[in-house]
C-alpha cells in the first residue's frame, strides 16, 4: 500500500510506495521495466528509447522517438557560466563531489523548470537533467585530469557524445568506436532504474517535500556515492586489482566469510536479489565482447573476477546466504578497458540512473495523495529526567 511504513529491526524503517515503472523478482532474478524484461531491452533497444519507456510508460513510435532524441540533443549544453563551479574544486576532488555540487546548482540557472506544480516545468526539468548529466560527468572528468572541456555535439548519439566529451582533445580528431559506444549505451540501460533502491528512495523522499528537481537528483547522487550502493563498482575493481592473482582469491573469500572482518566482496550480494542479478549476466557478456574487441581478453582483472565468481558460487557460505554477483561486479572491468579511471565509475552509474530517478520523481508528483515522507522510529533512549545545572554535576 502507498505510504505504508514497515519496520525492519536490522534496518531503518522503510517507506513502501506504489510504482508502475520497474518490477524485480529477487528470488527468480527477474527485472522488468514497464513489463519489458531487461534482457530484451539491453540487447534489442537503446538507452534513450528505454528512457522514453520509463518516462512515458510505452515504447515510442518512430516519430515520438525522433522528437524525444532531438529534444535531449538540443539540451546537452550547460550554461557557460557553470564551468566556474568546476574550477572551484581541487583537481583531485572525486567527480561525485563535483556532480553533487554542479547538479544542485542547476536550480540556480534554470528557474523556468523548477516549479514542481507546473507540468511544463516538470517536463523541461526532466529533459534538461537527462541531457546534461553526460556533459556534467564528462566535464568533471576533464577537470580532474587537467584537460580542456569538450562541448557536446549534436551529430553524435547519446553514448558516443559522452565518450567524445570524455576522450576527445582539441589537438586531434577523436573517432568514437561504434562497438564501444554500443557497449557504453548498454551499460547505461543496465543502470537506468531499479525499483526503490537507496538513492531512488532518497529522490522520492526529497521530492515529497516539494524540493526542486535538481535538488532531488543531487540528493540521489549523494546517496548513490556510498560503496554499499553505487560506489560498489569503483570498490569492486579496486578489490579485484588488490587480489591481483587467482591464487590470492581464497584469502579474500575467507575474509568475506569472517564475521569479525568488516570486508565484504564488492559486487556481490544484494538487498533484493537472492538469485543472479540479471544485469550481471549481461554485463559479463559485454565485458567478454569489449575486452576481446580491444585485444585484452586476457586482462588479469577479468580472469580474477571470473575465477572469484566461480569459487564463490560453489562456496557453502555464499550458497547459504544466497550471494550472487550484482550489477557492479563486471561493470568496472568494461569501464576500465574503455579508458575510464575508477573514480568515473559511479558518476557513470549516476548519469544512467538519472532516467530512473526522474521517472520515479514524476510518478510520485502525479500522486494526488502525496504527503511528505516522514518515517517514524522506535525510541530506545532515556525516560524523561530533570535537568542538572553544570555546577551540580
Ligand atoms: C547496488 O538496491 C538496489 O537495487 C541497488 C542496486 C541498484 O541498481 O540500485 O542494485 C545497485 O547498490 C548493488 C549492490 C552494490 N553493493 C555491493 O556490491 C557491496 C557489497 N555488497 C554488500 O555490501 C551487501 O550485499 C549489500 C549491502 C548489497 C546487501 O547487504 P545485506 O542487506 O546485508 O544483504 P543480505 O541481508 O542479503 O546479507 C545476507 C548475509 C549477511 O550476513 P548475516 O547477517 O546473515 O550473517 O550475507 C552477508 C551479510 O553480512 N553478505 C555478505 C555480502 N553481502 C552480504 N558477505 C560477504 N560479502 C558480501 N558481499
Amino acid at each position: 500500500q502507498a505510504g505504508v511504513f514497515t519496520y525492519d529491526p536490522g534496518f531503518t524503517s522503510t517507506a513502501a510506495c506504489d510504482s508502475a515503472i520497474t518490477f524485480i523478482d529477487g528470488d527468480n532474478g527477474v527485472l522488468t521495466h514497464r513489463g519489458y524484461p531487461i534482457e530484451q531491452l539491453a540487447t534489442e533497444s537503446h538507452f534513450l528509447e528505454v528512457a522514453y519507456l520509463l518516462l512515458y510508460g510505452e515504447l515510442p513510435t518512430p516519430k515520438q522517438q525522433q522528437d524525444f532524441e532531438t529534444m535531449v540533443t538540443r539540451h546537452t549544453m550547460i550554461h557557460e557560466q557553470m564551468q566556474y563551479f568546476f574550477r572551484g574544486f581541487r583537481r583531485d576532488a572525486h567527480p561525485m563531489a563535483t556532480m553533487v555540487g554542479v547538479v544542485g546548482a542547476l536550480s540556480a540557472f534554470y528557474h523556468d523548470s523548477t516549479d514542481i506544480n507546473d507540468a511544463h516545468h516538470r517536463e523541461v526539468a526532466s529533459i534538461r537533467l537527462i541531457a546534461k548529466m553526460p556533459t556534467i560527468a564528462a566535464m568533471a572528468y576533464k577537470y580532474s585530469i587537467g584537460q580542456p572541456f569538450v562541448y557536446p555535439r549534436n551529430d553524435l548519439d547519446y553514448a558516443a557524445n559522452f565518450l567524445h566529451m570524455c576522450f576527445a582533445v582539441p589537438a586531434e580528431p577523436y573517432q568514437v568506436n561504434p562497438v564501444i559506444a554500443r557497449a557504453m549505451d548498454r551499460i547505461f540501460t543496465l543502470h537506468a532504474d531499479h525499483e526503490q533502491n537507496a538513492s531512488t528512495s532518497t529522490v522520492r523522499l526529497a521530492s515529497s517535500s516539494g524540493a526542486n528537481p535538481f535538488a532531488c537528483i543531487a540528493a540521489g547522487i549523494a546517496c548513490l556515492w556510498g560503496p554499499a550502493h553505487g560506489g560498489a563498482n569503483q570498490a569492486c575493481l579496486e578489490m579485484l586489482r588488490e587480489i591481483s592473482t587467482v591464487d590470492r582469491i581464497p584469502e579474500y573469500i575467507a575474509k568475506a566469510k569472517d564475521k569479525n572482518d568488516p570486508f565484504r566482496l564488492m559486487g556481490f550480494g544484494h538487498r533484493v536479489y537472492k538469485n543472479f542479478d540479471p544485469r550481471a549476466k549481461i554485463m559479463k557478456e559485454t565485458a567478454d565482447e569489449v575486452l576481446a574487441l580491444l585485444g585484452v581478453e586476457n586482462n588479469p582483472t577479468l580472469q580474477v573476477a571470473k575465477e572469484l565468481e566461480a569459487i564463490a558460487l560453489q562456496d557453502p557460505y555464499f550458497i547459504e546466504k544466497k550471494l550472487y554477483p550484482n550489477v557492479d561486479f563486471y561493470s568496472g572491468i568494461i569501464l576500465e578497458a574503455i579508458g575510464f579511471p575508477t573514480s568515473m565509475f559511479t558518476p557513470i552509474f549516476a548519469l544512467a540512473r538519472t532516467v530512473g530517478w526522474i521517472s520515479q520523481w514524476k510518478e510520485q508528483l502525479a500522486d494526488p495523495q502525496l504527503k511528505i515522507g516522514r518515517p517514524r522510529q522506535l525510541y530506545m533512549g532515556d525516560d524523561v529526567r530533570k535537568f542538572v545545572p553544570i555546577n551540580d554535576r
